[in-house]
Order: structure tokens, then sequence, then C-alpha cells
């Protein structure tokens, strides 16, 4: 394997920003990845690189994972089992599914990233999750080099929430994702808004994966910008869930405030609570749109802060501060990061 030195990761993370990694080494294989950690431990893994913010230059060995492959494991006529591995581009994942007709991933089109990061931050859109069909996840374990499995339930999913992002951070490098996928009678997932205007727009009756995925490529392209134009990590906020008395008080100032009724699971059982769109919190106290220097908050979705070219992770860090200020100050709500900030 060839070590390289002084790489910029300016084409390795969808924010562009422009910072160096002393050495690097792009890795393919299971056993390759094993012969690395055998040898090195103090690493830094590096996916698809599009949830994640750096803020400075990687000291440690940047490992990229560039491990593809995708395998069918069963199928009958209902469902199938897929295995692919962490190197494999979401999206493109997901237009091979639609091209055999394997529902399940439609709405979850046009993700950036790979597929092995999906678990970690359960990727998710317009309905569904990818806890939703992940059947099982392979990983290396870093401190002894050893494959190890996890069930569905053992990585723990919550909303942009798994194991890898709490407990088994940084101590994993996860090397396959398997899916269950539907083969016919597919469960679509239609009932979000933007999608359901969007098929009756095109006067679709009775669609298919592949109108339900076209119909989330369309609304995605026209809210979020593409990161091969504009630096970007999507969602950089996780969208806040209040309590209902929080809510009540917010909705009387605020008539018009979105909303979605969830569940939160709490010491004194389940209680109902809210979830607020943070874009919509950004955008009420006025950022929506603004530029500062070479970073800024998206004109068309404001929980999307973007880099116009050269802003460095700092800067954008510092403008995601004043946003959490500011809606603290305004709201008494405390964003939080969704993004993984390399500090
Ligand atoms: N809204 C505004 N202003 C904005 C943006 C949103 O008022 O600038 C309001 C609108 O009322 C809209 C509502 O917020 O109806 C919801 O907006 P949207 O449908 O765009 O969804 P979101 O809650 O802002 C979440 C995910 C996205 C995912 C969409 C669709 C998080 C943190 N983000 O955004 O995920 O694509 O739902 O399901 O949960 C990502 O994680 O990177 C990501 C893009």
């Amino acid at each position: 394997m060839n070590i390289q030195q002084n790489i910029s990761l300016k084409a390795y993370n969808t924010f562009g920003i422009d910072v160096f990694a002393k050495r690097f080494v792009s890795v393919d294989s299971v056993y390759n990845l094993q012969k690395i950690l055998a040898q090195e431990k103090n690493i830094f893994l590096l996916s698809g690189g599009s949830n994640m913010l750096l803020t400075q230059n990687i000291n440690k060995l940047v490992v990229y994972i560039n491990i593809k492959g995708i395998s069918v494991d069963f199928e009958n006529e209902n469902e199938v089992l897929i295995t692919v591995n962490s190197g494999e581009n979401w999206h493109e994942f997901v237009v091979w599914c639609i091209s055999q007709n394997y529902g399940g991933l439609e709405n979850l089109s046009l993700i950036p990233g790979h597929v092995g990061t999906s678990p970690i931050q359960n990727i998710g859109a317009y309905g569904v999750e990818v806890r939703d069909v992940i059947t099982k996840v392979e990983a290396i374990d870093i401190s002894t080099a050893k494959r190890i499995e996890f069930s569905n339930a053992d990585c723990a999913f919550g909303y942009r929430n798994s194991i890898f992002k709490n407990e088994l951070k940084g101590e994993v490098v996860i090397t396959s994702v398997s899916f269950k996928l539907s083969k016919n009678q597919h469960q679509l997932h239609t009932n979000y808004g933007a999608i359901e205007q969007q098929l009756t727009a095109k006067n679709i009756i009775n669609p298919t994966i592949k109108d339900v995925s076209d119909a989330v490529i369309y609304i995605r392209k026209s809210k979020l910008p593409d990161p091969k134009k504009i630096g970007n990590s999507g969602s950089f906020f996780k969208n806040p869930v209040i309590s209902s008395e929080k809510f009540i008080k917010l909705q009387e100032k605020h008539p018009t405030i979105p909303f979605y009724k969830v569940e939160a699971n709490n010491n004194t059982g389940n209680t109902l609570s809210y979830k607020i769109p943070a874009g919509w919190l950004i955008e009420t106290i006025g950022f929506k749109g603004r530029r500062f220097g070479d970073c800024g908050v998206h004109e068309n979705q404001a929980l999307v802060l973007v880099n116009y070219g050269n802003a460095k992770g700092s800067d954008i860090l510092k403008l995601a501060k004043i946003i959490q200020q500011a809606i603290l100050d305004t709201f008494e709500i405390a964003l939080e990061i969704e993004v993984n900030v390399i500090k």
C-alpha cells in the first residue's frame, strides 16, 4: 500500500475545506485495512466526507476507505438481501437498486456519501431512515483488527444517531452494510408533503419506486445545494425536539410554526414532544441566504451552511456558533450540530 505525504483533503470532503493530511492511504480491501490497523492505531478514518467539517490539518494517518463491491446474499420472490462494501457511493447504490426493482431506498435518493457511513448517522429523508432496511453491519475493531458483526438492534439507531456515533466512536471501521429490500408490493412512503405534491404535479396516481426516487431527486435538487458546485454537508444542525409546554408558547407567538409530533422516551415514561425544523428557526431570525465572507446560509434551505469557495472550517464553525446563540436568545432552544466537527 502506498502511503502518500501531504495530500490536500479538499476533494475528499463535500464542504470542500482545503486542509492537508500529513500521511494518506487509500484502502481497497478488508485484508489491507487489517494490515494497516496492525501497524497503526493513530488513524483518522475518511469515507465519503459528506458529514464532516474539517477545521485543521490532520497529523494522523488518514485512512481512506475505498472498499468496493455489491453482492446478493439471498433472494426469493418477495425480498432480497444485499451486502454492500463500505466504499460504494450511496446514491449509485440506490440507483442500482431501483434499476433492479429493489424497493426500500428510493426516499434516500441523492444523499451524498458512501454506504459505509450511512448507519453512523442513520441517514434519513422524506419519512424513511436507513435503519428501516439495515439487517447487519460488519466492521473491524481498530484495537484488535478483528471482524465484528452488528445486528440492526446492536446498532442502537435513533434520529441521526447510532452506537457508531456514541460508545463506538473512533473504535471501529465499518466495512460493509447489509440490507433487506422488497422485490414486489413495495411499501411506498409518499405521504411527505413535498413528495405528494410532486407526484400530483406529474399526474402520477400509482407511483413506482422510480417515480418516488425521481420526485425525491427533484425536491432535493430544488432545495439542497450540489456539493460539487457549492461546498456543504447537508443539514448542519439537527431538528430540535422541544416539550409541549415550550411548543404551545412558541405557537402562540408564531401561529404558522411547522412541527412534527414525536413520542419522546424519558425517565417519566412516554411524553409527547415536538420536533421543530431548525431551518424554520434559522429563517425566522433572518439568516437564510446570508453570506459572511466565503461562507453562509443556503438561500433555499436555512439548515444548510455553505462554503462559497475558500472558507475555512473555523469560519463555518464561527457562523454555526453565531446561529446557535441567536436561536438560544430568540427561542430559548439549543441547536445541536449534526455534522462531525473535526478539531
Ligand atoms: N423550513 C423553513 N425554512 C427553511 C427550511 C425549512 O421554514 O429554510 C421549514 C418548512 O416549513 C419545511 C420544513 O421546515 O416545510 C421542513 O423542511 P424540509 O422538508 O426541507 O426538511 P428539514 O426538516 O429541514 C430534514 C432532514 C433532511 C432531509 C429532510 C427531508 C434533518 C436534520 N434534516 O430537513 O436531511 O432531507 O428533512 O426529509 O433532519 C441531512 O440530514 O443532511 C438532510 C438534508
